[in-house]
């Protein structure tokens, strides 16, 4: 009998992929996935998108029973399952820390009476705060956080002590990580979690630090998606992207399918156990940029983006992936080009519906205090 694969928060926008993608490879492929709400609407239903050979249990990571019953008979599992808004995170901070820390606490825990073949777990390159950059002089430097006064000043860019610019490069695994948001430091627990407790038991476990995933099947209702959903929501319902800051700041969009990719790489690969990747495109992209493109593809250039000024907490500004050891180590290649990509998204968007709850979402950040607007001097 061919391999069956457990994927947690498998009806979701990546674990859906990773689903086809391990279907296609001849896996036998189980999702346990909890249906909330803010990603699958109010009536908790599995999403007509994920393939029908799926074997679904519809449950919390959280609830033991349920992982347990989830794991009967598994070869290899891809964690998933997370809360996933880097500013929802900085209030419904119990949710954020009950669903990723509990729940990977929970899977372990299980998985120890239960031991599989491969744990790959799904980390963030939020991890690294900022991403790697270099002083005029050619030095790199690392921890760089902006201050408060400097948000307020509206100088967005990183600086280094004496206020002079620094310019981001490409974050390979090794910088350090510096923890600039609750969801940063979940996925952080997550990620060493898994590492610490699959090294101490034999679980050969792999992490993957996903970039800013994007694709076809994306959560467009949920305001805490990800950037380019939110905005293909907004242009759906013929209204301008919400920006923040100065709409400079640097993102790695990666295909969701080049994800779903890695994944499989990091269930296959030999001699990979214990760790750590960057999944990314390796290039960067401004939130301008992929608004504007965005706008492209969607015939709505005429909606010019509301860049607001304000600072959003737990964004950093720029970090965008250095791929060579998933290269080296994984045979990991991003193949789908950003263009190509975007096609594909908006073809996808055609047929879509999407609730448009950024409005409300900004002001619950702004109500929290959890937004700060930047005076126009550095402009
Ligand atoms: C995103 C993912 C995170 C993932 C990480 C990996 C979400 C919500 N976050 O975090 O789960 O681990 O990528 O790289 O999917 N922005 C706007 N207007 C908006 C929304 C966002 O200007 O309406 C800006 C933000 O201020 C930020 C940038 O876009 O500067 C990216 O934001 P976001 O998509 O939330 O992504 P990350 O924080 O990079």
């Amino acid at each position: 009998m061919s391999e069956l694969v457990l994927v947690t928060g498998g009806a979701g926008f990546i674990g859906s992929h990773l689903a086809d993608a391990l279907l296609a490879r001849g896996r036998r492929v189980r999702v346990l996935d909890a249906l909330s709400p803010q990603v699958h609407g109010p009536e908790p239903r599995l999403p007509a998108y994920l393939s029908r050979e799926v074997e679904v249990h519809v449950g919390d990571v959280r609830d033991p029973a349920a992982v347990r019953k989830a794991l009967a008979g598994v070869d290899a599992v891809v964690h998933l399952a997370a809360e996933v808004g880097v500013g929802q995170s900085m209030y419904a901070l119990e949710r954020y820390v009950g669903t990723n820390d509990v729940g990977t606490a929970v899977l372990l825990e299980a998985l120890l009476e239960r031991p599989v073949r491969r744990l790959v777990v799904a980390s963030s390159m939020s991890v690294y705060g900022e991403g790697r950059c270099r002083r005029a002089d050619g030095r790199l430097v690392s921890g760089v956080r902006r201050s408060r006064a400097q948000l307020e000043r509206g100088r967005w860019e990183l600086e280094d002590e004496d206020g002079a610019p620094l310019t981001p490069v490409p974050t390979p695994e090794t910088h350090p990580c510096e923890l600039a948001s609750v969801y940063a430091l979940t996925k952080y627990d997550q990620e060493r979690l898994c590492l610490m407790v699959g090294a101490a038991y034999s679980i050969p476990t792999v992490a993957l630090r996903f970039f800013n995933a994007y694709g076809p099947r994306q959560a467009l209702s949920n305001p805490y998606t990800g950037v380019l959903a939110i905005f293909a929501a907004r242009y759906l319902n013929d209204r301008a992207p919400v920006v923040f800051e100065d709409g400079q700041q640097r993102r790695d969009f990666v295909s969701v399918h080049d994800i779903a990719r890695a994944c499989c790489l990091a269930l296959e690969r030999d001699g990979v156990e214990g760790e750590v990747f960057n999944v990314g495109s390796g290039q960067p992209r401004t939130v301008l940029e992929v608004a504007a493109a965005m706008a492209r593809v969607l015939g709505k250039e005429g909606l010019a983006p509301e860049v607001t000024g304000e600072y959003r907490f737990g964004d950093i500004r720029h970090c965008f992936a250095d791929v060579t050891r998933a290269r080296q180590r994984l045979g990991y290649a991003p193949e789908v080009d950003f263009e190509a990509g975007l096609e594909e998204l908006a073809e996808w968007l055609r047929g879509q519906r999407a609730a448009d709850h950024v409005a409300l979402a900004r002001q619950e950040l702004s109500n929290r205090g959890l937004t700060l607007l930047g005076s126009s001097e550095a402009a």
